[in-house]
């Protein structure tokens, strides 16, 4: 029997689908490196699961408010207040299970049949099958490694159509690492204010960011800007909290924000109420693990950029965020499915093919593991490709 045309449309994860076959390889003893991983390899840190454990103690198991408990919510607002510089009331936050569930919900709130969101490629590979399943059309508006893969002005403006309703804009990036100046986000806001189109700010790596870089939130822009963004973030990347399934939308659009209470009232109910008192914990007593982890992440990134910098084929822009080397293997291979697979099968080394990335030609190393395994990856990489 035939499925929905609406599930059919929806390709299949190019990163899980890869990192399974990765495990499963590992299951059956082969001994595989992963550059696959898109969450941090550390442990959730211990203040994090005592406050966990402490809530199931105390019997906090039970329903809460499907956007989140009240207390959630304004711990999120006083760190968006004191690390972004952005005045939120508790009912324009959202929690959901996870960022990515946010984003889900936000595109099915704001777009409808035939509608369009623009996304700049290389893409996270999930934005596009969002958009889709909410019945509208995903604009891909192509980055260049020269310009640091991001989007340029002036091709946001020309990517508008009357059918735009909103704009994705992603710093740090997934996958490229790419990370706007605050200028560079001005001019985009400057574009999306006078397009009367949304900005969906998703800054889930916002800490994870190097060379003594800052990261600039885009409703830090100004009223009229904060206005038209719907910001998104979530636990899992800066406190290594992947499966506690913790994210969050802030937007001053109370009608939106209504409308995605509705839709969690009727569809997920509330985020897992032990995840919530975790999150809770891990926004209000930090214990300098995140900066621990951010250390240790940018000394991984400097040896693996180094080490791509020798395998002459290959060439990357330096990251300046989040855990992602994007390499440009065209050289050695254009079709960057069959260089994956290859690299799977005959190196046992696993990569994410940039095709899920909108960006053919390129692969994804995540440096989040080992920097044992950077080396051990990189020896085997160079061998396979003298071969
Ligand atoms: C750019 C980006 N946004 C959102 C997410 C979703 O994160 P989570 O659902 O774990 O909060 C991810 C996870 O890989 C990501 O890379």
């Amino acid at each position: 029997m035939e499925l929905s045309r609406r599930i059919r449309g929806v390709s299949p994860s190019a990163t899980l689908t890869i990192t399974s076959k990765a495990k499963a390889m590992k299951k059956q003893g082969i001994d595989v490196v992963s550059f696959g991983a898109g969450e941090p390899d550390f442990d959730t840190p211990q203040y994090i699961k005592v406050a966990a454990a402490e809530a199931i103690e105390k019997g906090k198991t039970k329903y809460t408010p499907s956007i989140g408990t009240v207390e959630l919510r304004e711990a999120i607002c006083e760190k968006l207040s004191d690390f972004n510089g952005l005045e939120y009331r508790p009912e324009d936050i959202v929690v959901s299970n996870g960022a990515k569930h946010t984003l889900y919900n936000i595109f099915q709130a704001i777009c409808d049949e035939g509608d369009e969101v623009i996304v700049a490629s290389p893409y996270w590979v999930s934005y596009t099958e969002m958009v889709k399943l909410s019945g509208a059309r995903p604009v891909i508006v192509p980055t260049l490694p020269d310009e640091g893969f991001k989007m340029k002005p002036e091709d946001l403006s020309a990517a508008l159509s009357k059918k735009t309703k909103a704009v994705i804009i992603n710093s740090p990036s997934n996958p490229t690492g790419c990370v706007y100046s605050r200028d560079e986000l001005k001019a985009i806001s400057d574009i999306a204010l006078k397009g009367n189109i949304r900005v969906i700010a998703d800054e889930i790596y916002e800490r994870l960011i190097y060379d003594g870089q800052e990261h600039f939130s885009f409703a830090a822009l100004g009223q009229e800007v904060k206005d038209i963004t719907i910001l998104v973030n979530g636990v899992s990347k800066t406190y290594s909290m992947t499966g506690w399934r913790i994210g969050y939308l802030a937007s001053s659009d109370r009608e939106m924000t209504k409308s995605i209470k509705n839709l969690q009232d009727h569809s997920s109910s509330n985020p897992s109420s032990i995840s919530q008192e975790a999150a809770m914990a891990a926004l209000t007593k930090e214990d300098g693990s995140v900066e621990k982890m951010k250390k240790e992440f940018e000394a991984r990134r400097d040896y693996m950029v180094e080490r791509i910098a020798k395998i002459g084929q290959f060439s990357c822009v330096k990251p300046g965020g989040a855990f992602y080397c994007f390499v440009d293997v065209s050289q050695v291979n254009k079709d960057s499915l069959e260089f994956a697979g290859k690299l799977l099968d005959d190196a046992k080394v696993a990569v994410i093919p940039g095709e899920g990335f909108g960006t053919p030609g390129y692969i994804r190393l995540s440096f989040a593991t080992s920097m044992e395994n950077i080396e051990k990856g990189f020896d085997r990489i160079e061998e396979w490709l003298k071969q």
